[in-house]
């Protein structure tokens, strides 16, 4: 059965969706099956995995709509051993469009619901905001991953998540609950930094993950060669931690890590087109 993870948080760059791409990588590595949703207009996440979101043939928007079948929507990433399906900003509209359907909440979950036995893990990168788009995330999920930067309001922020889980899990999906929070872009040096961590560790004891991610640039420069950091550069301090971070959720889950350690496959990374700045008047 597939752990389905929902990586959300309504604040916006607070590296969910580096996470989500980089995790997605990192347990592509270590063997599990994995497929990654994008469910942000913005389509951070598709190009992130060296998918052009300007060529999409099917995107989650059309799942979402019906138009055509999960299967159809999905495609390899050229960047690492895992499948994606993609999205643009066809899916602005959706959140809209979806108001007035049936099960609007759980279209994703429906159209999903006879692929995912093909998957260890099913990583659905969320927008920036609490709308039907990450609704419809929460209600396939089983759990959430909210990745947080240590500063003053990211704690402010949290409640507000919290309560909204709590909702989904009260009136939708009895499944859901917090998996962890994952603390992001973390520099050690600082202060204050420290001390939210250490907050974050006393009110939410173990629901907080034990691997913690530094601020790295190698994981900032990544997307903008179509690839995962992990892919990118695998020696790098915040690949390493997110490769840290897959094995972890492996254990966590009782799963097994493989004999022959790690593996990040670069084999494909010669399909992936450095893809550069995308032009303000593309999707
Ligand atoms: N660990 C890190 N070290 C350095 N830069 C990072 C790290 N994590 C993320 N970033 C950078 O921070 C920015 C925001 O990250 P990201 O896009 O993952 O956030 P997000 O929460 O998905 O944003 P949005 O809410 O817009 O979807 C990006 O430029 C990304 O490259
Ligand atoms: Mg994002």
């Amino acid at each position: 059965m597939a752990q389905i993870y929902c990586v959300a948080n309504q604040k916006g760059g607070v590296g969910k969706t580096t996470t989500t791409v980089n995790l997605a990588a990192a347990l592509a590595a270590i063997e599990q099956r994995v497929l990654l949703i994008d469910l942000d207009p913005q389509g951070n996440a598709t190009m992130g995995c060296g998918v052009d979101k300007r060529a999409l043939p099917h995107s989650v928007y059309d799942v979402l709509l019906g138009n055509c079948t999960a299967v159809q929507a999905m495609q390899s990433s050229p960047a690492a051993s895992f499948q994606v399906i993609g999205a643009n900003r066809d899916l602005a509209g959706a959140e809209i469009e979806l108001v007035s359907m049936e099960q609007r909440e759980n279209r994703l979950r429906n159209a999903l619901a006879d692929v995912q036995e093909q998957f260890d893990f099913i990583l659905i990168d969320c927008p920036p905001s609490l709308g039907l788009l990450t609704l419809n995330g929460l209600c396939m999920a089983k759990g959430v991953i909210v990745p947080m930067l240590c500063e003053y309001y990211a704690l402010e922020g949290l409640t507000d998540l919290v309560n909204s889980i709590k909702q989904v899990h009260a009136n939708l999906n009895r499944d859901l609950k917090i998996i962890g929070i994952l603390r992001v872009m973390f520099d050690t040096r600082v202060t204050l930094q420290q001390q939210v961590s250490e907050e974050l560790k006393q009110h939410f004891g173990d629901k907080v993950f034990e691997t913690i991610i530094p601020r790295n640039v190698r994981l900032a420069e990544a997307p903008s060669h179509g690839l995962p950091g992990v892919v990118y550069d695998p020696s790098a301090k915040g690949s390493k931690a997110f490769l840290e971070f897959a094995e972890e959720l492996v254990v966590r889950n009782g799963g097994k890590l493989p004999k022959n350690g790690t593996k990040v496959t670069k084999a494909a990374t010669s399909h992936a087109v450095p893809i550069g700045l995308v032009k303000p008047s593309s999707s």
